[in-house]
């Protein structure tokens, strides 16, 4: 593959602002496989992938993608790709064995590879520090609906900074805390599987607290030089119709996908309607004072990962539900046109929604879409290519989504592509391919498919074509 040199080639078509950062994303669990080496402990993904029944067809992260043994190749994957950035996560327990205590020197040597590696091809690292796979030792001792989850979460945040600050500028705190909260403690889908309402809540609250001690010892350890941020899955939410009843779905919904997040890391409050709506669950008094001023610590930007949109309306839904205190009141009904092999509705809109929304409502804020991207059933063909024109076109609709945005205003600074690599799908385990490279997981061989093609040619264009 051959990325044409964007000053060759002027961009024609839309062209994205200069210096917008193109990359794409992966994270630990989903790659690295060597789940048992060099120190590493278990996480909960760990422990729940072996629980039969709760990933497809058994799979575990055991091996994934194999990323710990083959940086090199997956870097110049990303070179040839002429990728800016590239946004990886860090596996707690494989540089902090347990999750708390000393640093594994083997663990964070890998990262340090990685890392002068991708230097070393000119890409900008973003390391995420929490992508949902926690030591077991610290679910053990409660999880994150536990207050002291938190502060072990700012103590590894410090570890990192020491260790890799003088080569790692760009920071995530936490990826998508809705899911690992929600899912994680309440509908019990993903790791470690409890069915725990009024616990999930406590783990929201104690991302948002993680979060923001995670960004003082940041902040503390690389003063003036690190650019912190944190990716949220918000959720664009539709009402089906404009009855009152609609609306106040819709409400809910945002304020437990959404507000519950934005509002203590940027306006530093619990949302009034969130508390009355969960009433019958918990009374919050697990927040403490000083919290909410801690989760608003200030922040350089925010991760956006999008996907699909949310479509509500007043009902019912059946449990168990990631929606703590919403059963009763909320149905969700499945958005209209054509969808990915998750069954999620292709909908760029609702991108354009959500970043529309955000220029009004924290105009401040730079914002970087930290993920898009859509699973297909590829496959490679007798000659061994793989042909994933529908991928194509998803990524064409929503960066033109994302090109309207900042038509129209939104400061969005960057776009990362989910995935690299075809990977470990969570519960779905490796039955869903995100990647743009296919992964053969028997062989492990990677192959471009024709979306990482089209997506150096965006890259090197500056741009979409016409
Ligand atoms: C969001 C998560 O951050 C990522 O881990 C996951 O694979 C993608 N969504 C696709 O479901």
């Amino acid at each position: 593959m051959t990325a044409v040199d964007a000053r060759l080639r002027p961009a024609t078509g839309l062209a994205f602002p200069p210096g917008f950062r193109w990359g794409t994303a992966t994270a630990a669990y989903q790659i690295e496989g060597a789940a048992a080496e060099d120190g590493r402990t278990p996480s909960i993904w760990d422990t729940f992938s072996r629980v039969p029944g709760k990933v497809r067809n058994g799979d575990t992260g055991d091996i994934a993608a194999d990323h710990y043994h083959r940086i090199a190749e997956d870097v110049a994957l990303m070179r040839d790709l002429g990728v800016t950035d590239y946004r990886f996560s860090v596996s707690w327990s494989r540089v902090q064995p347990g999750g708390r205590g000393p640093a594994a020197t083997k663990g964070l040597d890998f990262y340090r590879r990685l890392v002068d590696e991708l230097r070393g091809a000119g890409i900008r690292p973003v390391a995420t520090l929490y992508h949902w796979d926690l030591p077991q030792e610290l679910e053990d001792a409660g999880g994150w609906p536990h207050r002291d989850t938190a502060e072990r979460f700012a103590e590894y945040a410090a570890l990192m900074a020491d260790a890799l600050g003088d080569r790692v500028a760009t920071w995530t705190t936490l990826n998508e805390p809705w899911c690992a909260a929600f899912l994680g403690y309440a509908s019990g889908v993903h790791a470690p599987g409890r069915k725990d309402p009024a616990a999930s809540l406590r783990a929201a609250h104690h991302f948002n607290l993680g979060h923001g001690l995670a960004v003082r010892a940041l902040r503390a350890a690389l003063p003036g030089s690190a650019e912190v941020s944190l990716t949220l899955n918000l959720h664009a939410v539709r009402p089906l119709t404009g009855s009152e009843a609609d609306r106040d779905a819709a409400r809910r919904i945002d304020a437990l996908g959404n507000r519950v997040f934005l509002d203590p890391v940027f306006l530093g409050r619990l949302p009034d309607d969130l508390v009355a709506d969960t009433a019958a669950l918990t009374d919050w008094s697990f927040v403490k004072d000083g919290d909410l001023a801690a989760a608003a610590t200030p922040i350089d930007s925010l991760g956006i990962n999008y996907y699909s949109p949310t479509v509500v309306t007043a009902g019912t839904h059946e449990g168990p539900s990631p929606w703590p205190g919403a059963e009763g009141h909320v149905r969700f009904e499945p958005a209209p046109g054509p969808r990915t092999a998750m069954d999620w509705p292709v909908d760029a809109d609702g991108l354009y929604e959500l970043l529309t929304r955000l220029r009004d409502e924290l105009p401040h804020v730079p914002l970087v879409i930290t993920e898009n991207g859509a699973a297909y059933d590829d496959y490679a063909d007798p000659s061994g290519a793989v042909h994933d024109p529908e991928r194509v076109a998803y990524l064409h609709q929503h960066l033109t989504a994302v090109h309207r945005a900042i038509e129209d205003g939104a400061d969005v600074r960057g776009y990362f592509l989910w995935s690299l690599l075809d990977n470990f799908e969570w519960a779905y385990g490796y039955s869903k391919r995100f990647g743009i490279v296919h992964v053969d997981f028997a062989s492990q061989r990677r192959t471009p498919k024709d979306s990482a093609r089209w997506y150096a040619d965006v890259i090197a264009r500056g741009g979409l074509p016409d």
